[in-house]
This record gives C-alpha cells, structure tokens and sequence, in this order.
C-alpha cells in the first residue's frame, strides 16, 4: 500500500506544492525586503530635503535679518549726514554774518590803539582786540568745520605723521605722564590725503585723549589695511574717564563741549568733517572710568580726485 503509484503521486504533488509554496513564500519575503529598502532610502532622502529645506530657511532668515541691520544702519546714516548738513548750513551762515561786522570791530579798534595814549585805554582796547581774535578764531574753526575746502592732496605716510604728531606732543606739559604708543604694521600702504587735514585730525584726537587723564595713562595710535577694501582704518585709544553713555551721541555736534571755559567744542566736529571730505568716517566708542576709543576710516586712493603731488607732504 505504502508504495502504492497512487500515493507516491499524491506525495509527489503535495512535495510540490510545498516547494511551490515555499519559492513564492521566498519571492514575497525578497519584493518585501526590496520595498523596505526602497521605503527606508526614500525616508532618509526626504529627511535629506526636510534638512536643506531648513537650511534654506534659516539662511533666508538670517539674510533678512542683516538686510534689516543694514537699514536701520543706513537710516541712521542719513539721518546723521541730514542732521550734519543742516548745522554745516547754519555755521556758514553765522560765519557769513559775523565775520563782516568783527573785520569792521577791528579795524576800529586797531585805529583806536593807535590814537590811544593813556595806558589804562589802551589796555582796555587790547583786551577788547583780545576778545575779537577769539570770535575770529571760533568763526574760522566754524567756517573748517562747514567747507573744509578743496583737498591739496599728497602721498602720506601716517605713520611719518603720527611721528611727528608725537614729537610736538611729548614736550607739552599735558603730556608729560602719558605714554604714547604707535603700532602701526610696517607694510600699512601709504594714503592719498590732505596731509595737513589728517594731521589736524590725530592732533585733535590726541589732545582729547590728553585732556581726559589729567593723571596720566597712556595712548595708543594704531592702524590696519582694512581686509578686502582699499581703505586703512586707524584708531586712538586712550585709557581716560571716558565718555558717558548719555552725552556720547552728542560729541561729534560742534560746540558741544564737557569742558567748560577750555574747550570750543570743535574739535571733533571738524575732525570728523576732515575725514568726511576724504569719504571717510568716523565713529567713536567709550566705557567710563575705562577709556575712549575714537576710529576713522579712509580710502587708499581719492579716486576721481587730481593726482597726488609726487613729494609726500612733510608736516611738523
Ligand atoms: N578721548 C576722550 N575722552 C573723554 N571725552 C572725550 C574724548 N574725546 C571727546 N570727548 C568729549 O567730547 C566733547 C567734544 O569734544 P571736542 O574735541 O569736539 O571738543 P572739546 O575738546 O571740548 O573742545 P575743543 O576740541 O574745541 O578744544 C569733549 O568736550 C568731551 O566731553
Ligand atoms: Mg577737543
């Protein structure tokens, strides 16, 4: 019976279903692992673009943000340069009408001296011609400070003319317990500038920075090519008693001035207008009770302008 055709058929059949069965089992078992693996490789690129997706977002973001900075920025720029304009304005047209009645006070005062015996009288003028030289001078300083006047321009070295600078500083008596310091790098390019205009500028800066320690410290003059741009950028930082936050917006507005019966409140007005007719700027930074940094820019070459003179100016 056991070896019966019949029933070696039937086993015969049934061994091949199984088999059958077993090779389709194996197939769905591969088109199954084959779709996992798709379905995993389809994941991890999705999650690939969700990431950059992000990215993206947060580089837009980010230059969004700075687009909004550079604006603020540049309004307040313009608002500085409206608000610059309009008292340069104002200066040139008190200058215009002071300076016409102070040539007539002088030149009455001056015919007064000389009819004048009496000692008393003319100490009297003196003191009144004293008075008209300081209103001619503030005119003067208002009139550098409005119309800097047209550039005579030069190869400059600053370094020579932080040198010099330092080298008329040193004997006044001001400076006497300051330490002067200069780090400049040896390969800083010389500028195209009105060299008597940027020495004014650092004779300016240094004094500020002298009348802030009255007890001494110390001030450094140094300077960098500014990477990628044409232009150097030079800083004096002294370690004085700086410039409360309150009054700092105020310090470039000419005639303000801390310093009561010492000070015209010039200096950094004109300063700064110096430097603006360079198409440079200047800004300042300050912690009290620590020091003050003040920092201007200016070009390497004063494209468009008339050619430097071959000889670099010498300033002492
Ligand atoms: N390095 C500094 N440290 C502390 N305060 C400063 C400094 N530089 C400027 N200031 C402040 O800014 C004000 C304006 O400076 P600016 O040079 O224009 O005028 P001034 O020094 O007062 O007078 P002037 O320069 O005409 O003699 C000063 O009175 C002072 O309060
Ligand atoms: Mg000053």
């Amino acid at each position: 019976m056991a070896g019966s055709p019949a029933v070696i058929i039937v086993l015969a059949v049934a061994l091949a279903a199984a088999v059958a069965a077993a090779v389709a089992a194996l197939r769905q078992a591969s088109r199954l692992r084959a779709q996992a693996r798709q379905a995993a490789l389809l994941a991890r690129q999705s999650e690939h673009e969700r990431d950059m997706a992000q990215q993206v977002l947060a580089h837009r973001v980010e230059e969004e943000r700075e687009l909004t900075r550079e604006k603020t920025q540049f309004h307040a720029k313009l608002a500085d340069y409206e608000k610059y304009a309009a008292m340069a304005q104002l200066a040139l047209g008190a200058a215009h009408e002071i300076n016409n009645p102070l040539l007539g006070i002088f030149s009455h005062l001056e015919l007064e001296l000389k009819g004048a015996d009496d000692p008393e009288q003319r100490a009297e003028i003196q003191a009144c011609l004293e008075g008209a030289k300081r209103i001619s001078s503030t005119v003067r300083g208002l009139l550098n400070y409005a119309r800097p006047g047209p550039l005579h321009l030069s190869r400059v070295s600053l370094e020579r003319l932080v040198d010099d600078t330092f080298s008329f500083l040193r004997h006044q008596p001001m400076f006497r317990a300051i330490e002067l310091k200069k780090e400049i790098p040896p390969e800083l390019p010389t500028i195209t500038a009105d060299a008597n205009q940027i020495s004014q500028v650092l004779m300016n800066l240094l004094l500020n920075a002298g009348q802030a320690m009255p007890q001494g410290g110390a001030i450094t003059v140094s300077a960098d090519k500014v990477k990628f741009e044409d232009r150097i950028e030079v800083r004096v930082t002294d370690t004085g008693c700086g410039i409360p936050a309150d009054i700092l917006p105020r310090v470039f507005e000419p005639f303000f001035t801390t310093k009561r019966g010492q000070g015209t409140g010039l200096g950094l007005s004109i300063s700064q207008a110096y430097v603006r007719s360079h198409h440079g700027e200047m800004e300042v930074e300050s912690v009290p009770n620590r020091g003050t940094t003040v920092r201007f820019n200016l070009p390497v070459r004063q494209l468009g302008r008339a050619a430097p003179e071959p000889e670099e100016e010498l300033v002492s």
